[in-house]
């Protein structure tokens, strides 16, 4: 069994720096070429340093309270480039690489550099515990994702899990009070449509019918076919990309409404960004402090001009939803138009968010969390729908069982477009079967930096 699981908290390497007293520049300068010199030349005594200097997890409780928490390890050819280039092109050779080590070792936290930045990563959930648990703090440790992708920064900076502590508790204040279970339900006829189009697609081609009108599926489907030396290759996570892509876009914006050429947009610049983020090189070179942002042709342009056009795209969208509210404030006084003749969208829903002590969330606010539940909820999941296909289709007997269940209340409903939220959180079997695919194969691992 491998149970997988990431978690990171840069740590302050500002810390280093607390040792500096009132000693002359030129000894200062002195030792950091000689220190510099021997951590390029000896790379495991940087990590031993950032071990011994860095480790921010204090013991707060029981005898050993003050001391510093034995959690850290450090896993191989890290440093100073981390593994970027192999997480983004080999995923899964690394994880399973990183999981085989923890096995071996019995170590589940770890120290990896990203561009000379250290992160922590925790691969059990018994670390989890540990370096979560009441008895351990985290010195000087806060969230700082946006330092390590850069173009997450720049798209969706205030998403809620790019946030420091404080911003963010704001901004889940916010969002939480028109964001619960009753509003993820109302996503649900949107997702069912997207989905529906998309197996019917699927089926056409795979049955050979009307390729013209679902060329888009053709394409999509030879994009998951890739030949490495003598074997044929078909990658099951590429297939469910574009469907999760589609419903998470769909249900950001809404399914047209005249619309339908700006979403259709906004997912096409959304798709060339992740295709972008995949590049190893660009990834690495991202990472150098201003790259991105200033490098005035190629990929750096190409990423600032698409996040632009996002922001465009999505900020016309929140201005118009927000001032049709206004009007509609203005007509019938208090009460807003968002009602059941109206189909949520995510815009909408963030857009309508109110505490009465934190207030609303900015325009901005709203556009980059957007982007960031879209990058939240993409990959992950696509991969865990992959890895749930791949279990069941060997895996017989539960695809059977699960066959009828569904089967049982597509019957029962007289056609599968009946099908309830209300229906399918009914079937415990499949409730089972994801929870167990998720359990397998969490999908958030260590290709995510
Ligand atoms: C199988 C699917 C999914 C898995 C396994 C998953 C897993 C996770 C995990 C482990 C976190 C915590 C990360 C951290 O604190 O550093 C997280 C956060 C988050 N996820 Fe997901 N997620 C999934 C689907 C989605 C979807 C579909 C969306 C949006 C539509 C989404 C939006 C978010 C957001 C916005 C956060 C940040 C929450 C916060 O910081 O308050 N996720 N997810």
């Amino acid at each position: 069994m491998r149970i997988y699981l990431d978690m990171y908290h840069t740590m302050d390497a500002n810390l280093a720096f607390n040792f500096v007293g009132e000693v002359s520049t030129t000894v200062w300068v002195t030792a950091a070429l000689c220190i510099t010199l021997t951590i390029l030349i000896i790379p495991s005594a940087y990590q031993a340093i950032v071990l011994q200097t860095l480790n921010p997890f204090v013991i707060v409780k029981g005898k050993n309270k003050g001391q510093k928490a034995p959690l850290l390890g450090t896993y191989k050819g890290s440093f100073p480039f981390g593994h970027v280039k192999q997480k983004v092109s080999k995923p899964i050779l690394i994880s399973n690489d990183t999981v085989d080590w923890c096995e071996r070792t019995g170590i589940y936290s770890w120290v990896e550099f990203i561009l000379l930045k250290p992160a922590l990563l925790v691969a059990s959930p018994e670390a989890c515990k540990k370096v979560l648990s009441a008895s351990i703090t985290v010195k000087k440790s806060t969230r700082n994702i946006g330092s390590m992708v850069p173009a997450w920064e720049m798209l969706f900076g205030k998403g809620l899990f790019m946030l420091p502590p404080k911003d963010w508790k704001r901004i889940h204040t916010i969002s939480m009070r028109s964001f619960g279970s009753a509003q993820t339900k109302g996503f649900y006829p949107i997702i069912n449509e997207v989905v529906l189009q998309y197996i019917s697609s699927l089926r056409h081609v795979i049955q050979g019918k009307r390729v013209v009108k679902h060329g888009t599926m053709v394409s999509q489907l030879s994009d998951c076919r890739y030949n490495k030396q003598d074997s044929n290759i078909f990658t099951v996570d590429s297939l469910f990309r574009p469907l999760s892509l589609t419903a998470i876009c769909k249900v950001a914006f809404g399914s047209g409404d005249g619309d339908g050429a700006k979403i259709e947009l906004i997912q096409k610049h959304f798709r060339d960004i992740i295709l972008l983020q995949k590049n190893a090189p660009y990834a690495i070179l991202a990472l150098i402090p201003g790259y991105l942002k200033y490098f005035p042709f190629g990929k750096p342009l190409f990423m600032r001009n698409t996040i632009k056009s996002l922001h465009k795209l999505s900020l016309d969208f929140v201005t118009k939803y927000r001032s049709k509210q206004k009007d509609a404030r203005k007509n019938i006084g208090e009460k807003t138009i968002t009602g059941s003749e109206e189909r949520k969208t995510l815009i909408k829903v963030l857009c309508d968010a109110h505490d009465t002590e934190e207030g609303i969330l900015t325009d901005t606010e709203v556009v980059h969390n957007i982007f960031s539940f879209m990058a939240a909820g993409m990959s992950t999941t696509a991969d865990s729908l992959a890895h749930m296909i791949l279990e069941l289709a060997q895996s017989k007997q539960v695809l059977q069982r699960l066959q009828n269940d569904i089967d049982k209340i597509v019957v029962a409903k007289k056609s599968i477009n009946n099908v309830t939220w209300e229906d399918i959180d009914s079937c415990n079997y499949l409730t089972a079967v994801i929870k167990e695919a998720l359990r397998l194969y969490p999908s958030i691992g260590s290709k995510f930096l």
